[in-house]
C-alpha cells in the first residue's frame, strides 16, 4: 500500500516506491519472523472491563485472534504501542488511513475517542 501510494505516508512511501513484490515479500517474512514486543499486565482493572466488552462486542477478537496475535492480512495487535494504536484508530475512524477493505472504519464508526483509548489501553497490554 505504501509502495503503491495507496497509503500516502512519509518516509514509507518514498522509501518503498518502485521495490519489486519480491523483495517486499522478502522484507515482510524477515519481519514476521522478529519474536512479538514485550508487554506488561493491564494493571487498570475498570479500563480493561471496558475494553473486554467493546472486543466482544465489536468482535475485534475473531478477526483479530483471541489472542490479538493476527493472521493473514489482519495485524497483530497484542503488546504493539498504546500511542501507535491510538494513532492507528483515530486514523480508521476518521479516514486519514485507508486499510485494504473498509472493515476497520465501519467497526469504529460507533465508538468514540475515550472508547478508542481504552482499546489501545488493553491491546497494548497484551503478550
Ligand atoms: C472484520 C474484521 C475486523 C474486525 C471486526 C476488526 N478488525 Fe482491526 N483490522 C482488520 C484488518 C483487515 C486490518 C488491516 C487493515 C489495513 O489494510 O490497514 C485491521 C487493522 C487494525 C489495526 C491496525 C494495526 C496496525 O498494526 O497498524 C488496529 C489497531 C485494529 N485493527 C484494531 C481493531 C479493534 C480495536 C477492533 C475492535 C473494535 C478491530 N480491529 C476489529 C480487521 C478487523
Amino acid at each position: 500500500m505504501f509502495r503503491d501510494k495507496i497509503r500516502d505516508v512519509m518516509p514509507m512511501t518514498e522509501m518503498l516506491h518502485g521495490v519489486a513484490d519480491a523483495d517486499l515479500q522478502s522484507l515482510a517474512a524477515t519481519i514476521a519472523k522478529l519474536p512479538p514486543p514485550a508487554s506488561a499486565e493491564p494493571v487498570d482493572r475498570a479500563r480493561s472491563d471496558k475494553a473486554r466488552a467493546l472486543i466482544e462486542q465489536h468482535r475485534c477478537n475473531f478477526c483479530h485472534k483471541a489472542d490479538y496475535s493476527g493472521g493473514e492480512n489482519v495485524p497483530r495487535l497484542a503488546g504493539q504501542r498504546e500511542d501507535y494504536l491510538v494513532k492507528a484508530l483515530r486514523d480508521y475512524k476518521s479516514n486519514a488511513r485507508r486499510g485494504y477493505d473498509a472493515s476497520m472504519a465501519d467497526v469504529l464508526y460507533p465508538l468514540n475517542d475515550a472508547q478508542l483509548l481504552d482499546l489501545a489501553y488493553f491491546l497494548s497490554h497484551q503478550r
